[in-house]
């Protein structure tokens, strides 16, 4: 069975009926003519519009489907696919929080096991949540937030956390014991020569902190680098799906658009923790 969501106001489950989701104290969110439910109740909202901008989805959506991330979703794929072989484990629920426009779990899932999975993300971002559904049908797509996310305990096998931010003791919750969190950020080299175009005084950004939770374990540690050649169009999609974007001047971002093949590091790094 699907993991089932729980109110993000009363803590009961939620219930689908006339096209909207309900649970017993009459709280009710509609599902969008996409197929996304927004649970982000308004008051958890620190700004009109959360997260992400519809403008750096799109990006970040062109950016990955010119497939220059594969190797680093095949990666993620093998590191979780040899943790399953060494725990003798299977899995079914998968939560992408997050999600952005669910490009990694529907990477991991093809892979995987595909159409034999339930697949789940979230993101604080409605835009995030509109593209997924739109291009996903096959999964389940909210509007929530990382540090409330609207599922019960012990709900998913695999959880993944993708250049996203994450609430260690939230994931923990709804992680079932046995199960998986992967979570993947930039490592100290990660696009330095878009960073050296943009900031005059480039240096190496620290990485994601990669923090463990009170009682998951480090399953397994890893850092892939590979370099790739992007042109000016390919650049641009990818300044702006980063927070560089809002560093760059228009005489910057201008330079990129006309650049020709340019050679850009890659930088990723992997944490596997495992729920006891
Ligand atoms: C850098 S993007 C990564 C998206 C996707 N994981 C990927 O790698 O393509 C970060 C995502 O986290 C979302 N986000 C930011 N704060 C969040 C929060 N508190 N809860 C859930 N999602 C959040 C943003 O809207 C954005 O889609
Ligand atoms: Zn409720």
């Amino acid at each position: 069975m699907t993991p089932a969501y729980r109110c993000p106001l009363c803590e009961q489950t939620l219930v689908f009926e006339n096209k909207s989701w309900h649970c017993l104290n009459k709280h009710c969110f509609d599902v969008a003519k996409e197929g996304y439910v927004n649970l982000l109740p308004v008051q958890n909202k620190k700004s009109l519009e959360p997260g992400d901008s519809p403008a750096m989805m799109q990006s970040r959506r062109l950016f990955l489907q010119r497939g220059f991330y594969q190797r680093f979703a095949q990666r993620q794929f093998e590191l979780i696919q040899q943790q399953l072989i060494r725990d003798a484990r299977a899995i079914n629920a998968v939560l992408d929080i997050g999600c952005g426009d669910g490009y990694y779990l529907m990477q991991l899932a093809e892979k995987l096991a595909p159409n034999q999975l339930d697949l789940h993300g979230i993101d604080i971002a409605k835009s995030a949540a509109r593209l997924s559904a739109k291009q996903h049908k096959q999964a389940h797509f909210s509007v929530a937030s990382a540090k409330n996310l609207p599922y019960f305990d012990n709900s998913f096998d695999l959880l993944l956390s993708i250049f996203s931010p994450l609430n260690i003791a939230e994931a923990e919750r709804v992680l079932k014991p046995g199960g998986l969190l992967l979570i993947a950020g930039a490592g100290p080299e990660h696009l330095k020569q878009l960073a050296a175009r943009v900031y005059k005084q480039a240096k190496n950004h620290e990485g994601a902190k990669l923090e463990l939770g009170l009682s998951l374990e480090l399953a397994c540690e890893e850092q892939l680098k590979y370099s790739v050649e992007l042109d000016g169009p390919a650049l641009l999609e990818l300044l702006t799906m980063t927070p560089y974007y809002w560093s760059a001047d228009d005489s910057c971002k201008q330079a990129l658009r006309e650049m020709t093949a340019t050679e850009i590091q890659l930088d990723f790094k992997f944490q596997l923790l495992k729920k006891p």
